[in-house]
């Protein structure tokens, strides 16, 4: 397996709020799909660490180069599959996810993604799920039909991002939606031109 047939997996998650309870959730979620994915690299980004929350940053301001946050358009370009660790806010999705996707465009084309909704309710992220997906489409990305859905969070992972699950029910939760990724991740890889 030579690097460039490795996929490389982002998983970002999508709150900057502290103590968020889907830090723990992305933590122990890219542990388990890099165990389950011999021919993957997975790799873990925050919105934290990309945005500059004083900016809204549109990409189509492409001669502003000040405007764009940091890398995170270059981490996006490199990747061959997304996995967004969404707390449920209010239905929808938190806003500095939003405004980060937002400063890139192309970087997203005909890559696959896969929504993890947290809550701390037992529904998991629902309502949010089906509010993002006609985002990730516009985005020209192609969305998972599978989810996984994380409820009662803080009892499902421990704040230092250990599952309190056993391996067969963390697969229940996940392995669809993983499965699916890693499909599409590879049968879209042609169609972006990528050796
Ligand atoms: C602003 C805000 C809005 C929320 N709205 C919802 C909601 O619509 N549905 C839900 O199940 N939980 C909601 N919650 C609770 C979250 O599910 C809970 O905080 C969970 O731990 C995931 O969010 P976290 O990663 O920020 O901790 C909300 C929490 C916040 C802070």
């Amino acid at each position: 397996m030579t690097s460039s047939q490795l996929l490389r997996i982002v998983i970002l998650l999508g709150t900057a709020r502290k103590g968020a309870v889907s830090a723990a959730v992305a933590r122990a979620l890219a542990q388990a799909v890099q165990d389950s994915a011999g021919d993957a690299k997975v790799e873990l980004v925050s919105v934290a660490d990309h945005l500059k929350a004083s900016r809204t940053i549109p990409a189509w301001q492409e001669d502003d180069k000040e405007a764009h946050p940091s890398s995170w358009c270059e981490v996006a370009r490199e990747a061959d599959a997304f996995i967004f660790v969404l707390p449920e806010y209010n239905h929808g999705y938190p806003g500095e996810w939003k405004l980060l996707i937002d400063s890139c465009g192309e970087e997203y084309a005909r890559k696959p993604v896969t929504v993890c909704g947290v809550s701390a309710g037992v529904f998991g992220g629902r309502a949010l799920a089906d509010n993002v997906k006609p985002v990730l489409v516009e985005l020209k990305m192609v969305p998972t039909r599978n989810n996984m859905y994380i409820g009662k969070a803080h009892e499902v992972v421990s704040p230092n991002g250990e599952w309190n699950l056993s391996p067969q029910e963390v697969e229940r939760l996940i392995g669809l939606a993983r499965d699916e990724l890693f499909e599409l991740a590879r049968g879209l890889r042609p169609l972006r031109n990528v050796s």
